[in-house]
């Protein structure tokens, strides 16, 4: 390094004409916001993005303790919520459903009503909203007196053929209420065939599957469990959820869905799970997407509170990431938030 200085009389280096002799220097590339951003390797888009939304059936919106800022919405706040979202450039949502405790049941019947909560709320929306992609999830839990995404036996079993029937009926509702894209995320065996089959034998060639491929029994949904009181009441999730340890068992997980005929596949959580998102990219031609959940958002808005970092720069660097990631989609509670953060973002 010494040799490379230029040296005043006396050997000692001065410190106004010191210069290294080195071609490269890579931070000419981030010199100005204007040099960063036509070197920046990722771009955030507001049409990349998916706003989870919950309802409720009543007419009022209500606080959702868990996760501040967030509400279960009533009819009208629903409307109002998905206006405001598109206005902000992001015209995709995912529906998931507070039910009333009188209709859970253990076989979680009500999750196959054509005349239930989401149908009739998806309805509602594509009616105001045709452009807007509607995407519906499918699994019991919202339903279930057990807060399981599948039947649970008398011995306490999750069983597994018995749910994917359910979740056929269930999807089907969604298809003919005229939801775009279904989206299993209970984790059952064989479910992405059977419900691709049962769309099919029923006219709904058309409707998408985005299937939860790699879902793993993540503490990170705690959140969401209290936003739609769906919480297991007894047991946990891991014997359909993956288990965070692995990634070649998600790739194999990848392959069932691609052969079952899945149009999306998606990890879940994201920002923990980023190598799982980058070796999905790595391994399908088939659209990845990543979902930020529940507890990545509630852990974003508590630091923000506290100081501790700025909300706005949280989400926009939590979300390049998973894009960098391979994510070609998002599906994050932040949603119109960061549509307006981006009208106004510099790398
Ligand atoms: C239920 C479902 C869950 C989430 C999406 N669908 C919770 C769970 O599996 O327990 C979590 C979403 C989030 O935490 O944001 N099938």
């Amino acid at each position: 390094m010494s040799g490379s200085r230029k040296k005043d009389g006396g050997g000692r280096a001065r410190r106004d004409t010191v210069s290294l002799d080195i071609a490269a220097r890579p931070r000419r590339n981030r010199k100005s916001p204007s040099v960063r951003a036509l070197a920046a390797e990722t771009r955030l888009l507001a049409e990349n993005l998916i706003y989870p939304l919950f309802v409720h059936g009543g007419s009022a919106d209500e606080d959702i303790k868990s996760m501040p800022g967030k509400k279960r919405l009533g009819a009208d706040g629903l409307m109002r919520e998905v206006e405001m979202s598109v206005n902000a450039g992001v015209t995709a949502f995912i529906l998931f459903p507070v039910v009333e405790d009188s209709k859970k049941s253990p076989d979680a019947r009500e999750a196959g009503n054509p005349r239930g909560l989401i149908p009739e709320t998806a309805r509602a929306l594509k009616k105001q909203f045709p452009d807007a992609t509607l995407i519906t999830d499918v699994a019991l839990d919202p339903y279930s007196s057990d807060g399981h995404d599948g039947i649970v036996s008398s011995s306490g079993e999750i069983l597994n053929d018995v749910t994917v029937e359910a979740l056929c009926g269930q999807a089907l509702a969604h298809a003919e209420a005229g939801a775009d894209i279904v989206s299993p995320s209970d984790m059952m065996d064989g479910r992405v065939g059977a419900i691709r089959e049962t769309l099919d034998e029923n006219g709904h060639t058309g409707t998408s599957i985005l299937s939860y491929t790699a879902k793993y029994a993540s503490c990170f949904y705690g959140p969401f469990r209290g936003a739609l009181d769906s919480a297991p009441k007894a047991g946990d999730k891991k014997t359909y959820q993956m288990n965070p340890a692995n990634v070649r068992e998600a790739l194999r997980e990848l392959a069932l869905d691609e052969a079952e005929g899945a149009d999306i596949v998606m990890v879940k959580p994201a920002g923990y799970y980023l190598d799982v998102v980058s070796a999905f990219r790595e391994s399908t031609d088939l659209p990845v997407a990543a979902y930020q959940v529940s507890g990545e958002y509630l852990m974003i808005k508590s630091a923000a509170a506290v100081g501790g970092i700025s909300e706005r720069d949280a989400v926009m660097e939590s979300l390049l990431a998973i894009t960098r990631a391979g994510a070609d989609m998002i599906a994050t509670y932040f949603a119109p938030e960061a549509a307006n953060f981006l009208r106004r973002f510099e790398t």
